[in-house]
């Protein structure tokens, strides 16, 4: 029987406490100790970017990090970008350009731009496609995620 620990960390301005394995991975503490079933998994070994989440406003692959290393993080997943009703603008630039098919790999797509975006709204398109190229999509469905990540990126600089 393995050793448990606490781990405190905030999750989408909630602050939860869950009580985990050291070699419980991120994703499968958000999906199954915190019910947040919207970061998905892919290959569960870095590759496709399926489980990225924000931690401290930084994109990670949260099947490479422990549970354990959020301790005191501000955690971010695709579940706290909506208010209400109101789609965060990558949601509906996704929404009204195309840019998902079966949707697996959306949250994740979408966790990575809001961290792409938010550090750098103005980023060339060159950049932002180097960017976005770690992460992959299995419908291959790229030119629209491109397009509507464009056109959040026109919405999210009159925000600021
Ligand atoms: S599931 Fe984490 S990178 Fe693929
Ligand atoms: S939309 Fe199906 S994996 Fe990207």
């Amino acid at each position: 029987m393995s050793d448990k620990y606490d781990v405190t960390f905030s999750v989408n301005g909630d602050q939860r406490t869950i009580h985990v394995e050291a070699r419980r991975s991120l994703a499968d503490a958000l999906r199954e100790d915190c019910g947040l079933t919207g970061t998905h998994l892919g290959c569960e070994h870095g590759v496709c970017g399926a489980c990225t989440v924000l931690v401290d406003d930084n994109p990670v692959r949260s099947c490479l990090m422990f549970a354990v290393q959020a301790e005191g993080a501000r955690v971010r997943t695709v579940e706290g970008l909506a208010h209400g009703d109101k789609l965060h603008p990558l949601q509906q630039a996704f929404w009204d350009h195309h840019g998902l098919q079966c949707g697996f790999c959306t949250p994740g797509f979408l966790m990575l731009a809001v961290g792409i975006l938010e550090r750098d709204p103005d980023i060339s398109e060159a950049a932002l496609r180097e960017g976005l190229s770690s992460n992959l999509c299995r419908c291959t469905g790229y030119q629209n995620i491109m397009k509507s990540v464009l056109a959040a990126a026109t919405e999210m600089r009159k925000w600021a």
